[in-house]
């Protein structure tokens, strides 16, 4: 197992990012003259403010580093080599200590959220059958669930490729194999032969995992060429700690990259996404026009700040594996107990037992139930379902409390 997943101290962790930063540039001593950059305007952010010497995070996003590029392969900016360091440790800890990839196997970076990891896979699996097999745009598609987030399909118009969902069984989400191999043969007969696969590590709705088998084997079966990434930007930081047996790690050859979202389960500030993939990959994405970055630029995103690898960074090692792990646990503990009150009222809902997400179906309660609690539903013209995400505020006395409202409204 890998080990670059260490509990810290606060202490431990200020010292670390205060040398961090001492190893960025410092634009206020030095000369720094053609960098279209600097640390954040004095008059507005206070750089010298007594509490940024105990605020690791605050005075990163003071002194403003850009951690453009890929800092897991090649040269990088020298600018920045402090918070880079600090976003290498990120991305080894997510691909080898929670994703189970070997060392030094994978590359990464912390994008700005789900969305662009999930293009940045589809846009490195696209050039990729472009350049490799002078495939062109009508013969590529995206592959992926009904229940999938709608990244996809900003991801496929903008690549220009054509996406195919395939339908998922209403009570448990999972895809129909009759259905799936219709799609196959339908992508086949318009000519597609070359497939971007979505496997979700819980979908945004519903929590549900996807199988890769099935796909695997359809694939397979109709001579398809393809790529799977896996989407957990949701499910990313909980599945891989509460599953017995996940099949979505980088021990499985078949899924060659993923998507994380620091900015949900984590807690992360936004822009936070993250993205994974195996060695020799993202080089598929490089822009070779962009000559004056120091390593090239090889994300969708270009500029981003440092201080959100350091934010991911400072919440991971406060906690270390056994301390997520146990919180994970607290949150599967209370979405249990809401399902034994919900299984005692008649209510009934779809919850993949390893997740979070409770996601009842519409019309068992009244609508201004859904709407005082605040209950998520599957789209606002005509709901069929509300959902309940399971995060840390959301706490027991909530959810009692919402049971009990169930238990007098429970229509019949
Ligand atoms: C499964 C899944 N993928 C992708 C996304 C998009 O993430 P973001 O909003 O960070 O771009 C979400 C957001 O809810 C999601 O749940």
């Amino acid at each position: 197992m890998a080990n670059n997943w260490k509990r810290r101290t606060s202490e431990e962790i200020r010292e670390i990012v205060r040398k961090a930063l001492d190893q960025n540039v410092d634009f206020r001593e030095g000369k720094f003259l053609g960098v279209p950059a600097s640390h954040l305007d004095e008059n507005v952010f206070y750089s010298d403010a007594p509490f940024l010497r105990d605020a690791p995070y605050m005075s990163t996003m003071v002194s403003n580093p850009n951690n453009i590029g890929c800092h897991t392969m090649g040269e990088s900016e020298s600018f920045f080599e402090g918070t880079q360091n600090i976003e290498r440790e990120l991305i080894k800890i997510c691909a080898e200590d929670i994703l189970k990839g070997k060392e030094d196997e994978q590359d990464g970076y912390v994008a700005s959220g789900g969305t662009e990891a999930n293009v940045q896979a589809a846009w490195i699996y696209r050039n990729l059958f472009i350049k490799e097999h002078g495939a062109q745009h009508n013969e590529i598609g995206l592959l992926c669930s009904a229940d999938t987030h709608y990244a996809v399909y900003k991801a496929v118009n903008l690549l220009n490729i054509k996406i195919y969902t395939v339908p998922v069984d209403d009570e448990t989400r999972k895809i129909k194999p009759s259905e799936l191999d219709r799609v196959l043969k339908e992508a086949q007969n318009e000519g597609i032969q070359n497939f971007v696969v979505f496997a979700n590590m819980a979908t945004t709705m519903f929590g549900s995992v996807d199988e890769v088998n099935p796909y695997v084997q359809a694939l397979k079966k109709h001579n398809f060429r393809y790529k799977i990434h896996a989407d957990g930007a949701f499910g990313g930081f909980i599945y891989p700690f509460s599953a017995s047996a996940s099949e979505l790690t980088f021990q499985n050859p078949e899924i060659t990259s993923f998507t994380l979202d620091a900015h949900k389960m984590v807690q992360a500030p936004y822009g936070t996404g993250i993205f994974l993939i195996r060695k020799g990959y993202m080089d598929y994405a490089v822009t070779e026009e962009a000559k004056y970055v120091q390593g090239q630029d090889i994300t969708l995103i270009g500029s981003r700040s440092g201080a959100n690898a350091v934010a991911v960074w400072m919440i991971l090692s406060n906690y270390g594996p056994y301390g997520w792990k146990e919180r994970i646990h607290t949150l599967l503990y209370r979405t249990n107990i809401l399902c034994q009150k919900l299984d005692e009222y008649g209510i009934t809902y779809y919850r993949h037992p390893d997740l979070n997400i409770v996601t009842m179906h519409a019309g068992q309660f009244p609508v201004e139930m859904a709407k005082e609690f605040n209950l998520v539903p599957d789209n606002h013209h005509n709901p069929k379902w509300f959902k309940i995400v399971v995060m840390t505020h959301v706490s027991l006395d909530v959810l009692m409390e919402f049971t009990e409202a169930v238990k007098s409204n429970v229509k019949t």
